[in-house]
């Protein structure tokens, strides 16, 4: 595991990172800019009327949903982070005992998972803080994109689909990442999960919100043979069943992709958000 996280992200970052947490939020408005070109709003609205209609199983067991959070959401789940971000067991920036730095922010709900001796456990070794509880709204939607993503699958991939859904999940674990500019995660397989929820292939299910990553997903990890996909602010990815134990990482955030509504109702920073809940 720790080849793939290496030295430290920007020191800006580091700047408001303090003993409450790390806000994901800036303090001041967003700067004023002048409207968005009408063809920039109305690719946004394109997106935002496309909400729930472009699924598509990118292998066995992992379905990608376009644009699958609204608008509302979106917003509601970057002020609850922000909210339970800088509170206490809120954003940190984890590392190894070495010094070595992930890119990245993280907080988890539910439990906690430890990047360094890659276990889950009640609180978290650093500051023994517990983590936050997951939001009942993030369990809802979690449990309609499963339900939604199977009844794509029942209705539209050929042969005998029952094999091909993915199994419910009632996740006790959520990682919430949080990428600035210059995060990045690598290559890395989702493996300290129970024996029996890999075994069942339970998903593992992902919520992208703000800029867009280039997010890259193979059977080795070997990154020259992984697939590649850009994710966009709203989309859902799921990997379960037969992608269960996908290598799986986040090559680089393509900047200003985030929807500028998204910003001007939360003044999110420029960065990527990404929720990963899973069943322990
Ligand atoms: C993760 O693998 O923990 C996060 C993946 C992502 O950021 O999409
Ligand atoms: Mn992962």
């Amino acid at each position: 595991m720790k080849n793939f996280w290496d030295k430290s992200q920007n020191d800006d970052d580091n700047e408001r990172l303090n003993h409450s947490g790390f806000d994901i939020c800036q303090k001041d408005s967003p700067p004023f800019k002048l409207k968005p070109p009408l063809h920039v709003t109305n690719r946004e609205r394109r997106k935002q009327s496309m909400k729930g209609q472009s699924i598509t199983v990118l292998r066995p067991g992992m379905v990608l949903m376009k644009g699958y959070i609204s608008s509302a959401d979106q917003i509601s789940i970057v002020k609850k982070c922000r909210e339970l971000g800088i509170s206490d067991g809120g954003f940190y920036q984890p590392g190894y005992s070495s010094g070595t730095k992930l890119h990245l922010k993280m907080m988890c709900l539910g439990k906690n998972w430890d990047p360094e001796s890659s276990l889950y456990s009640e609180l978290r070794p650093s500051d023994n803080t517990k983590p936050p509880g997951i939001p009942e709204t993030f369990h809802d939607l979690v449990k309609k994109a499963i339900q939604d993503s199977n009844e794509y699958i029942r209705g539209n991939v050929g042969g005998s689909n029952e094999g091909k859904v993915v199994p419910n999940m009632s996740p006790d674990i959520c990682i919430v990442n949080f990428y600035s500019k210059n995060g990045r995660l690598g290559l890395h397989q989702d493996k300290d999960e129970s024996e029996t929820s890999k075994k069942k292939g339970l998903p593992v299910v992902s919520f992208s919100i703000g800029d867009s990553p280039e997010f890259l997903y193979g059977e080795t990890r070997a990154v020259d043979e992984a697939e590649k996909v850009t994710l966009e602010s709203g989309d859902v990815l799921i990997f379960g069943r037969k992608s269960r134990l996908i290598y799986h990482g986040v090559t680089n955030i393509v900047p200003d992709t985030a929807p500028s509504s998204l910003i001007h109702a939360t003044n999110m920073s420029p960065g990527r958000l990404n929720l990963t809940f899973r069943k322990y």
